[in-house]
């Protein structure tokens, strides 16, 4: 093994999106099959247990690429040296908490180990924030740590896109691979704009072979809500494809996007397509391995700047509680 190990911090490592996530890592699929790496678990108290539990079976897979293992409840301990930072645990929303309660809660998570990363992790830290409300809390973190910049900072929405993607390639009949320059404008909740104005199915464009109707009434609320929809039938929430989500948004961070596609990546804004500057966003992205760069000049229909709109009030009140709350 020649190339020097990657640090790679998962919070709410026995949680299951970790247990999803772990094995993956490393296995490689998230860094590249070359790249050797130290796992970092951080946890709370009551759950380090179950993570030394997973941890042992980490070994049991003797991973060729996996160097090291340390599990935590110190954020200062688990953020030490990081150079990727999967920040899953939060606190769920629990019956009758209101969302001001749920924003306070995650605000004490989030901006501590935002801290914690200023204060600890490596010069190239790359973050994504997993745990929900994931822009808002990746905006609370960002906002703990002025020493990183802000795009560094990142929320999971490539969920949304692959969600996006499965729906039309099951709709159309068309293998998934066929579709291109999906996206999902926005927060990752119900307000999301999910949006095939650009995509295209095998080269052609997408919107041609789809009427409106569907696009309204099926296809944006059914992307929109797919996270509930699992809940219901799981009766938890997605972890497998969330684990799979992170995977690809941390992949094509660090090894670029492929030629003449896009990805959502919920990225703090430049005031592209008039997205307040700072929000935590998702956009059309790029990579080329280095930082995620906002797809510039697409026209946007009437529909889609009611979505983005939408969105930029949703975001727009979440962050306006979060300062009310002191966390920002
Ligand atoms: P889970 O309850 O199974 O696991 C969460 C874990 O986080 C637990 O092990 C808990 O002990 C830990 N945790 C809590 N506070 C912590 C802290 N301060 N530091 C470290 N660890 C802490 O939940 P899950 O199913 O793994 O989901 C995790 C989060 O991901 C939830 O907020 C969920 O809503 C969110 N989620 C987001 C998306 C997305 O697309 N952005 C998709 C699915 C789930
Ligand atoms: C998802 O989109 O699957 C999750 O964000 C749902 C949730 O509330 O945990």
């Amino acid at each position: 093994m020649t190339k020097t190990p990657v640090t790679v911090t998962v919070t709410g490592a026995a949680g299951q999106i970790g247990y999803a996530l772990l094995f993956r890592i490393a296995s490689g699929q998230l860094l590249g099959p070359d790249t050797p790496v130290k796992i970092n678990m951080l946890e709370i108290p009551p759950a380090l247990k179950a993570a030394e539990g997973t941890a042992m079976e980490l070994n049991d897979c003797a991973f060729p690429l996996l160097d090291s293992i340390n599990i935590t409840d110190d954020a200062n301990k688990g953020f030490d040296g990081a150079n990727v930072a999967l920040l899953v645990g939060a606190r769920p929303r629990t019956k009758g908490m209101e969302r001001a309660d749920l924003l306070k809660a995650n605000g004490g998570i989030f901006g501590p180990q935002g801290k914690a990363i200023n204060d600890h992790a490596a010069d190239d830290i790359r973050v994504l924030v997993v745990g929900n409300p994931a822009n808002t809390n990746a905006l609370i973190a960002s906002a703990a740590a002025p020493d990183v910049p802000a795009s560094r900072f990142t929320a999971m929405m490539r969920l949304d896109h692959n969600r996006a993607i499965s729906q039309l390639a099951e709709k159309l009949n068309v293998p998934v691979a066929d579709i291109k320059k999906m996206l999902v404008w926005g927060n990752h909740s119900a307000d999301q704009y999910p949006d095939v104005s650009y995509a295209t199915v095998a080269g052609k464009p997408a919107a041609d072979m789809v009427d409106s109707a569907w696009l309204e009434e099926y296809f944006v609320p059914t992307v929109a809500k797919r996270g509930a929809a699992i809940i219901e039938a799981r009766g938890a929430s997605s972890a497998a494809s969330a684990a799979n989500a992170a995977i690809d948004h941390v992949y094509n961070w660090v090894n670029g996007t492929p030629e003449n596609d896009w990805v959502t990546a919920g990225v703090a804004s430049d005031g592209s397509y008039g997205v307040p500057e700072g929000l935590i966003y998702g956009f059309p992205c790029t990579s080329k391995g280095a930082e995620w760069e906002i797809v510039q000049g697409l026209e946007l229909s009437e529909a889609t700047k009611a979505g983005i709109q939408k969105n930029i009030e949703a975001l727009e009140s979440e962050r306006d509680a979060v300062r009310e709350l002191g966390l920002l």
